[in-house]
Formats: structure tokens, sequence, C-alpha cells
């Protein structure tokens, strides 16, 4: 069952939302070459208490820690350890908060210093899936609208999506129904209605799609070794289309 949310709910979630947008946007300038992982994961859980908001990853299933750091050829579900990041690495960053029992979810794959126009194609590609995702977020459409539009915009790109995990309905759970993978036929699916919202989360390979979990039973790898990137934010379904709570006004 997918739960709707009233506006009230909405705004709670969009608060958790924010507070995952603020720390996101602190740690794009805050990476550098030397860091740990563990360090933006110890700067991510100190900008989310710093709002009042608490950490959503950790502990979810035994996830030890407030932040997943996917470098490189990790897809998802990096977590930080004293791996350090170089000059030239895509970093992962995925964050959840969580606001009066609300739970806001966003990611970015940021490039450290410099990068191949290649990698950076990577990158646009793959956030560019997201926003073809999030404008079919209308009322009248249908679930996998979002999912068709995501896998013609990166396959026209020459990239693969990864099927092997999926975006998801969120509210007073991380994950909630719907799930919503990034490929599929339009058409398909619930009706897309006012109260929903969503948590759609794209993960692209310049390789091939599929992945393998590391013997830590969370980090995900791209199989063949290429580079992966992985772009994810938390709309609201409403009567003017969809918002998307968790960026900043520019
Ligand atoms: N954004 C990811 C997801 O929704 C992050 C989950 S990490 C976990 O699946 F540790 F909480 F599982
Ligand atoms: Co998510």
């Amino acid at each position: 069952m997918i739960i709707l949310k009233s506006k009230e709910e909405v705004e709670k979630i969009a608060v958790a939302c924010r507070m995952v947008a603020t720390a996101l946007d602190a740690l794009k300038t805050y990476i550098k070459p030397g860091m740990t992982t563990k360090m933006l994961d110890a700067y991510a859980e100190e900008k989310i208490c710093e709002q009042g908001g608490i950490p959503a990853f950790k502990g979810y299933h035994r996830y030890p820690a407030t932040l997943c750091v996917s470098v490189n050829e990790e897809v998802v579900h990096g977590i930080p350890s004293d791996k350090l990041i170089k000059e030239g690495d895509i970093v992962g960053l995925d964050l959840g908060a969580i606001y009066e029992g609300f739970y806001g979810d966003s990611a970015v794959t940021v490039a450290v210093g410099e990068v191949s126009d290649e990698i950076q194609r990577l990158l646009k590609v793959t956030e560019g899936s997201l926003f073809a995702g999030i404008d079919q977020g209308r009322e009248g459409g249908r679930l996998s609208d979002i999912s068709h539009a995501i896998q013609a915009y990166v396959e026209k790109e020459g990239y693969s999506v990864v099927t092997d995990f999926v975006g998801h309905g969120i509210g007073r759970s991380l994950h909630e129904e719907p799930q919503i993978p990034n490929f599929g036929p339009k058409g398909q699916g619930p009706r897309l209605r006012e109260g929903m919202v969503l948590a759609i989360e794209p993960m692209v390979n310049i390789g091939k799609h599929q992945v393998t979990v590391k013997e830590d039973g969370w980090t995900a790898v791209s199989s063949d070794g290429s580079l992966s990137a992985h772009f994810e934010h938390t709309i609201a379904i409403t009567k003017d289309g969809p918002v998307v709570l968790s960026q900043l006004a520019a």
C-alpha cells in the first residue's frame, strides 16, 4: 500500500530533506584529496545533528554509519572507512535524516579535482536522468513513466542503468512502497497522486549494468569495474506537478 501524506506530513519530510541538502552542500566544499571516507561520515553526522536531525541510515539493517560513500566503481552503500580520497576520484555521497519521525533521503556524486570529459559526462547524464524521471512525477501519469524516462535517458547516452537497486516511497519509514525501478516500459503500475512522496535514485555505470556486493555485505561495485554514479532526490507529487524537496533554493 502506498501511504499518501498530508500537507503537514510533506512539510516535515521537507524539513528532513533540507537538512540532508544542507549537509550534502557542505560536504561538496569540504571533500578534499587525502581525506578518509570516515572523515566525510563524521562531518555529515555533525551537519545533520547541528540542524536538529537524526541520521537515518545508522543502524538501519545494521548499517554502521551516517553516510554512504561510494568511490569510482563503487555503485552505492560504500561504508566509510580509512580509505583515502584522491584527486580525480568520483565520490557518491548518500545521506538521510529524520525530523519529527519523518525521513528525507538524497544523494549526489561529486568529482574531486580535475576529471576527464567522459567522467563529467557520466555525472551529467546520471543527474539528467534523475530530472527526466522527476519530470514524469505528475498526477495522471503512472509510476513506471518515471522508470522508463530514466532508462531511456541513460541508454540514449550509451550508459547502463543498474537494475539491482531501486528508488522507493518515503515517509515515516526510509523505504516504503512503491519500489521505483530505474528501468521498464511506461504506462504501468499505480497512478501518481497528490500526497505521494518518492525517493528517485538512478545508478548508472559507464560499462555493463551488473553489480556485485562485496564481502562487507553492503558495498556494491560494478561487476566490470567501470565507473558508476548515483544521484537521488526526494520529491512530492502535487496538483502543480513534482516538487523536489531535497534541493535548496538556488
Ligand atoms: N539512499 C539509499 C537507499 O535509499 C541509502 C540507504 S543506506 C542504508 O537505499 F544503510 F540505510 F540502507
Ligand atoms: Co534512497
